[in-house]
């Protein structure tokens, strides 16, 4: 049972980034989510909350899990596919936003190519009327909040804690919104952070959260290995690229896996590449909590729709 006062803590006005969280309030949204997760009963609104879910950019995981939060929670889930609608004629995010929050809808989950898109939806001038929670669903290779929070409570189901842990996040560092979230988040919550994959994927960005470690030389010493997805439809000169060299030189083999710690455990944000970052047989081997953090993904979701549904007052108890 949470504390009042952490209720209180966990009232937020939108969802954007995990950078202003602090560690009691990460372990307030686990708690929450793990108590969804139980089977605890979920909030009663006094009212019917309308929401929407725009990905600007594909997704499975994030948009259904999302809808699947949304649904659990009781809200009325409005649809909406860029590919069909006025943004196609040139209307502007905030424009789009502006319609759907005058038509009623009061929180809108959004995924956009564009890193921290969500400024000019958030930080608005006095004759503006845009009045609605907004969820960070992914911003370009900013920040991906809901992922990583799953990320750390999955990791916080395995361990019970994150002090001294050692995590490895692995691969395409660049272009990654996930290792941008987990590192920052891993490194203030307590864990030692390395990286490792193909080298010129690291750069100064990631020194003050951890080192660059051959993946050979990590694998034997590591608690968790977060592998990322090789992400080709953000490189901006693709090389040759060889799915085979790639999974011998940096991806985790079989050969590998069987030197991992007893208690490690394998993670990856999905979608998967499989025999690229990790051998296809990997995927559901006993060290893989893929599934768990996908079917942790609805839990804490809905956790941080609560908190954004309460920073509003959008709900009220009935
Ligand atoms: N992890 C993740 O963001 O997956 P999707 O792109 O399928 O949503």
């Amino acid at each position: 049972m949470m504390m009042l006062n952490m209720q209180e803590r966990l009232k937020l006005q939108h969802f954007l980034t995990i950078k202003k969280l602090e560690n009691d309030q990460v372990e307030g949204l686990i708690d929450r989510a793990e108590y969804f997760k139980a089977g605890g009963a979920v909030p009663e609104f006094s009212q019917p909350i309308y929401a929407v879910n725009m990905f600007f950019e594909n997704s499975t995981r994030t948009h259904c899990s999302f809808e699947m939060a949304e649904k659990k929670l009781g809200l009325q889930t409005i649809p909406f596919d860029p590919a069909t609608s006025s943004v196609n004629k040139g209307e502007t995010l905030y424009d789009t936003l502006l319609s759907l929050n005058s038509i009623g809808v009061s929180l809108a989950v959004v995924r956009h190519s564009k890193n921290e898109y969500y400024n000019e939806l958030v930080n608005l001038d006095n004759t503006q009327k845009l009045d609605m929670g907004i969820i960070n669903a992914g911003d370009g290779s900013g920040q991906h909040p809901s992922q990583c929070l799953l990320d750390m409570m999955t990791i916080h189901e395995q361990f019970g804690h994150f002090k001294g842990l050692k995590v490895a996040i692995v691969g395409d560092l660049t272009n990654s919104r996930v290792a941008r979230s987990d590192m920052r988040l891993l490194k203030q919550l307590g864990a030692e952070i390395y990286f490792s994959g193909p080298e010129y994927w690291y750069s100064s960005e990631f020194e003050e959260f951890g080192n660059y470690v051959k993946v050979d030389e990590l694998i034997d010493q590591m608690d968790v290995l977060i592998l990322l997805r090789v992400q080709h439809e953000r490189h901006q000169q693709e090389v040759t690229f060889s799915p085979a060299a790639y999974h011998s030189e940096y991806g985790l083999t079989v050969e590998r896996y069987a030197k991992m710690k007893e208690n490690a455990i394998i993670m990856h944000p999905g979608p998967i590449n499989r025999g690229v970052e990790l051998a296809s047989e990997l995927v559901e081997a006993p060290k893989s909590r893929f599934s768990t953090q996908m079917k942790n993904g609805v839990f804490m979701r809905m956790a941080m729709i609560e908190a954004v549904i309460n920073g509003r007052g959008l709900g009220g108890k009935k």
